[in-house]
């Protein structure tokens, strides 16, 4: 921990300053390697990727797939650090450099071949690892090498299953659901299993039909006739919800994978609640019970913490093996606390269980029918009891000692009424928020938090509160924190998805990086600058701490960036971004990272 002999200083690297290259910047003394690319093998049999983006659906399945998100190294054996399964989220495509130009959305006949092709690029990829001569190396052919994905059965588990509002056509049971997509971040768990998150999950569902077929609980999770242009409603029916109106309650879950038995079948665990669900980060309460802390990124939306009934047993892992299957499902309410205008207060759990009272003399018992009922519709019922509204909460992670919290709220344009835990309207550049639970117990049903760090740019407008926190200045300028985890030593690592446009607000911050913070001084540092129109997210770190792996996801995906290129991408893939292959790939590719120090140190003491 933060107090260890061996932890060495928090921040023991020379700061990189922001840039706007193409390439990854790590600090004097580091070196880093790409490997994991979207495409790349993962089997003695898989097809090589094609660089004109012409693999099928089937080559897709045997490849690994595509903008890798969250990620975990779990060791092979005894600890190792040289040898373990890199388990890794697989979040959405970018269809401009997913598809050939003739195949792009809208420009021609859609056909279930593309559906299958993009259905495979997304979920989770589990790959044996290796450090041989120095170099991180995908083990080919591996028992453990495995590609889930979109069509990939998996079991619901929990108050849900069996539920009438999961029972389809395919599945009148409603026990086994068909694939997980838009795996956002990730978690992990004490006993040895990768948890996956369904984020986004709306956007893959539309609809054909012109009269309006949506109720209540799909409004609020943005379910829409054209979805976000996926088009797969059109070629696989179970996509279009006005004549699979269950299917979508069967997304928006936490999975819960087991890397090291290949052929077991991944859970989907209900009792862990139905939302945007970013990452899902676990610890023990003081009598042992498993709470898993989670986050719903959307503006306005909430903070959720699930409690275990059964308790976790270090001597028995097999007997931890279904403790997320039951507990309890807590939202947060952030109050101003004793002072009004200093950014700390105050916080409750407010338990979505049948007995909770809601307005009218009611329960949420009563409006949804039972436990099951409260899961599918999360987010009603968290609007029912009033939770805070926050700015976007995107990764959460737990300090390895203290037990003290962590979460990005990376930012928040359609805010127009503050409170004390998201203080700017139009917030544009984020904050992280932390509390400490009431008895350092992470079962208690109240906490204190404050902020951690306002995001801002000091330069750019000086005071005030677009000026950030007294932690920013002109060498850590970022916006949009999104990624966040402690290592063992209790470095908080910070990276960023934001707007990458180094001009006006934004000037001086550079493309998308990742910074390291300690969290006592709260002096922040950057560390890392990723290429062209990416985003870094995805964390993790071999046992003993020489290498840490981030994933680059969407480089070359230029939004709104003042400098993107005049051509359609379709036809000039490489207009904005060369990396990872300089060129030779044909397109810029998703990749894994992982960065060492020269002498062999521990990375960022
Ligand atoms: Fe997939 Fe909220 O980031
Ligand atoms: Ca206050
Ligand atoms: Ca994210
Ligand atoms: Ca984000």
């Amino acid at each position: 921990g933060g107090d260890g002999d061996d932890s060495g200083p928090m921040l023991g690297f020379a700061a990189v300053a922001a840039s706007t290259g193409d390439d990854i910047v790590v600090p004097a003394g580091y070196k880093h390697a790409v490997f994991c690319r979207w495409g790349d093998p993962l089997f003695a049999n898989s097809p090589a990727w094609k660089p004109d983006a012409t693999n099928t659906a089937a080559d897709q399945a045997l490849q690994f797939g595509d903008n890798h998100d969250g990620m975990h190294f779990f060791p092979l054996s005894d600890n190792s650090s040289t040898e373990g399964l890199l388990v890794m989220n697989h979040e959405y495509i970018n269809p401009e450099f997913f598809y050939t130009a003739a195949e792009q959305s809208g420009a021609t006949p859609w056909s279930l071949e593309q559906v299958r092709k993009a259905q495979h690029a997304h979920g989770v990829s589990v790959a044996h690892v290796r450090l041989v001569g120095g170099n991180w190396q995908v083990v080919i052919p591996s028992r453990y090498n495995r590609r889930i994905h979109m069509n990939t059965p998996m079991q619901l588990t929990g108050p849900v299953r069996g539920h009438a509002l999961v029972q389809t056509s395919a599945d009148p049971a409603g026990e086994v659901s068909l694939g997980t997509v838009n795996n956002c971040g990730n978690g992990y768990t004490m006993w040895g299993t990768y948890l996956t998150c369904e984020e986004n999950f709306n956007g893959y569902f539309g609809t054909a039909s012109t009269t309006d077929a949506r109720d209540a609980n799909m409004r609020r999770y943005g379910l829409s006739s054209a979805g976000s242009g996926y088009r797969w409603h059109e070629e696989d029916e179970r996509f279009d919800y006005a004549l699979e109106s269950h299917e979508p309650n069967r997304l928006g879950w936490i999975v819960e994978i087991d890397p090291f038995d290949p052929s077991s079948t991944p859970k989907k665990r209900t009792a862990l609640g139905r939302i945007k669900h970013e990452n899902a980060a676990q610890t023990l309460a003081k009598d042992k019970r498993v709470v898993v802390y989670m986050g719903d990124d959307q503006a306005n939306d909430y903070v959720y913490k699930f409690v275990s009934d059964g308790k976790y047993a270090a001597d028995n892992q097999r007997a931890n093996a279904n403790l997320l299957e039951s507990g309890t499902l807590y939202v947060a309410r952030f109050g101003a606390g004793a002072t009004a205008g200093d950014m700390m207060g105050t916080g409750e759990w407010v338990a979505l269980v049948p007995s909770t009272p809601i307005a009218g003399g009611s329960t949420l018992g009563a409006k949804y029918g039972d436990l099951g009922g409260i899961l599918v519709n999360t987010r009603l019922a968290a609007d029912d009891v009033g939770a805070t509204k926050m700015d976007r909460p995107e990764w959460v992670t737990v300090h390895p000692d203290s037990g003290e919290v962590y979460l990005t709220l990376t930012n928040n344009s359609s805010r127009s009424t503050v409170d004390e835990a998201n203080p700017r309207t139009a917030n544009i550049y984020g904050q992280i928020i932390r509390w400490r639970e009431t008895g350092q117990d992470a079962a208690a049903l109240a906490f204190e938090w404050d902020l951690f760090v306002l995001a801002g740019n000091p330069a750019h407008t000086a005071g005030g509160l677009q000026a950030g926190s007294t932690n920013i200045n002109a060498d850590n300028l970022f916006n949009s924190p999104d990624g966040l985890a402690f290592d063992a030593d209790g470095r908080l690592w910070i990276q960023t998805d934001g707007n990458f446009s180094n001009v006006g607000n934004y000037a001086g911050m550079g493309n998308n990086q990742m910074l390291v913070a300690d969290p006592v001084t709260k002096e922040i540092r950057r560390f890392l600058v990723g290429p062209s129109g990416c985003e870094i997210t995805g964390i993790t770190w071999t046992p003993d701490q020489k290498f840490v792996f981030v994933n680059v996801q969407h480089p070359g995906e230029y939004g709104s960036h003042p400098r993107a290129p005049a051509v359609d991408p379709a036809a000039d893939p490489l207009a904005f971004s060369r990396w990872p292959d300089n060129g030779a790939g044909g397109r810029p590719r998703p990749a894994t990272v992982v960065v060492w120090r020269e002498d062999g140190g521990k990375v960022g003491t």
